[in-house]
């Protein structure tokens, strides 16, 4: 639910010199600015240990944003484009932004603080930000805010920790955990078809739906530097607890009570937890693992490195509505198209009455929901061809947002930068929430160190052997 904001904003950006910063933040704030999506009188304020003022800062920016740079109202936007030189490990530093802030501000102002920084800085940036008095608000007085990227934590374990550490600083209220999947509109979307559309939703149990997959597909690989940080992730903790869970939890929760984000979140949450761990699970049936040719050549990438960079798993939500549905999950890099989806696939009519036993893996009754690219819906069923006798194929209704809609779709950090400005909490992950997801990836990480790790080539789906998560009749994996 989104209450705009009455107050400016001061959105202070910790990290102000790094890529996420040019590369995202500063071109969604803009948007944002020339849609009339930011209150009046918002400020951006650059925080990093760059010796700028905000000359050098906005120069900075002008060289690194890309497009933005090139249009009409870029320089008006940059007006309110302020920077304070600070240390985040010196305490010190942070009465000093505390005074710049509010020397910049001059009214009451709402704030937003970015933690575009390291994960391992989160902490110490609160502390210190908590010491200064940066994080304290009134009842009624004006909001302080802070988001943080992913990683939030590595295991169950340091996400704990750092939950129970951070809520020692400041409220849940205030914290603000960025899933940038959960910005993207098809994303947003699930919630609509499913609970907007009174069609679907009678179907959408275990008594009609026999599986479901969620694809996360990357064309990419180890672009930007990325191997050194990637090699100590690997693609279950990297997407597979984040963005793959949280589009689950979307597919798979109860209609919440409202829109707002204690009912959407406790929805969420309930399906988090009702997620099967791996503990009783025979490891090879229900998870592969694959690295790419030649991922350990990679800048930054251990030579002997086990880290994976595909992995599939067969898992349940032991719940009423899903009870004894596989829903397979996948991620992998350097595959041979970039797309995500989500396939909910239906069980054959109860009595079979055109074509054989052979034909069970067929499974025509399906509804895709395309993620990225080309997004969109596709609904699946078998129709007669046209002639003679009686031949069966399949078709499809196909709903594309580009077609439908013809206006490009905001930049999913536009939308969540748009919401904490506004206070809405919906589109961002609760702290069970993460600990949820991890309870389930570590029970996944403990178990897939008894799988092998494949090798598959670049360009390619992965390993063949992901095929076998699928039981006879149960369809195959989307490719695109
Ligand atoms: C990030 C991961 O969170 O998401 C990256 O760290 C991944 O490895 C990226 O490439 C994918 O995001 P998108 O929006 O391009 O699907």
């Amino acid at each position: 639910m989104r209450m705009p904001s009455a107050l400016p904003t001061q959105v202070v950006i910790f990290g102000a010199s790094g890529d996420l910063t040019a590369r995202k933040l500063v071109p969604a704030l803009f948007s944002a600015f020339l849609q009339g999506h930011l209150p009046v009188g918002t400020q951006v304020i650059g925080v990093a240990r760059r010796p700028w003022d905000d000359a050098g800062f906005r120069t900075h920016l002008q060289g690194t944003v890309g497009k933005p740079a090139e249009h009409a109202r870029w320089s008006e936007f940059l007006a309110a484009v302020r920077y304070v030189q600070t240390n985040l490990d010196t305490a010190d530093d942070y009465r000093g932004l505390a005074n710049a802030l509010d020397g910049a501000a001059g009214t009451p102002v709402n704030r937003v603080f970015y933690l575009a920084i390291k994960p391992d800085l989160f902490l110490p940036a609160v502390t210190n930000m908590h010491a200064a008095g940066l994080l304290a608000q009134g009842e009624n007085g004006p909001r302080r805010r802070v988001v943080v990227e992913k990683p939030f934590g590595s295991d169950l374990g340091s996400a704990t920790v750092l939950n129970q550490s951070l809520l020692k600083l400041l409220g849940e209220d205030q914290l603000y955990r960025i899933d940038h999947y959960l910005g993207k509109e098809t994303v947003q979307n699930t919630i609509v078809f499913r609970f907007r559309n009174a069609m679907f939703e009678p179907l959408w149990n275990q008594k009609y739906v026999e599986l479901v997959q969620i694809t996360v597909g990357e064309a990419i690989g180890m672009e930007n530097g990325r191997g050194g940080f990637y090699d100590g992730a690997g693609a279950a903790r990297d997407i597979l607890q984040n963005h793959l869970l949280q589009v689950l939890a979307l597919v798979a929760m109860e209609a919440p009570s409202s829109l707002q984000s204690k009912d959407i979140r406790d929805e969420k949450v309930k399906v988090l937890r009702a997620l099967r761990g791996f503990d009783s699970l025979d490891p090879r049936k229900h998870i592969v693992r694959g690295q790419y040719e030649g991922y350990r050549a990679e800048p930054g990438v251990d030579p002997k490195s086990e880290t994976e960079t595909w992995i599939a798993a067969r898992t349940f939500i032991d719940n009423w509505r899903w009870g004894g549905v596989p829903f397979l999950l996948r991620t992998g890099k350097h595959l041979p198209a970039r797309f995500t989806s989500v396939k909910v696939q239906f069980r054959m009519p109860p009595h079979t009455l055109f074509g054989g036993p052979d034909e069970c893996h067929l499974r025509p009754n399906a509804i895709t929901l395309r993620i990225q690219p080309n997004d969109g819906i596709d609904l699946g069923f078998d129709v007669k061809e046209p002639g003679q006798g009686l031949i069966i194929q399949p078709a499809k209704l196909n709903f594309n947002y580009a077609e439908r809609f013809q206006k490009p779709a905001p930049d999913a950090y536009e939308r969540l930068l748009i919401d904490v400005i506004n206070g809405d909490q919906a589109l961002f992950i609760r702290s069970d929430e993460i600990e949820q997801s991890w309870r389930w990836t570590d029970s996944l990480r403990a178990r897939m160190r008894d799988t092998p790790l494949y090798l598959y080539a670049r360009n390619s789906w992965g390993p063949f052997a992901a095929d076998d998560l699928f039981g006879s009749c149960e369809g195959k994996w989307v490719t695109g």
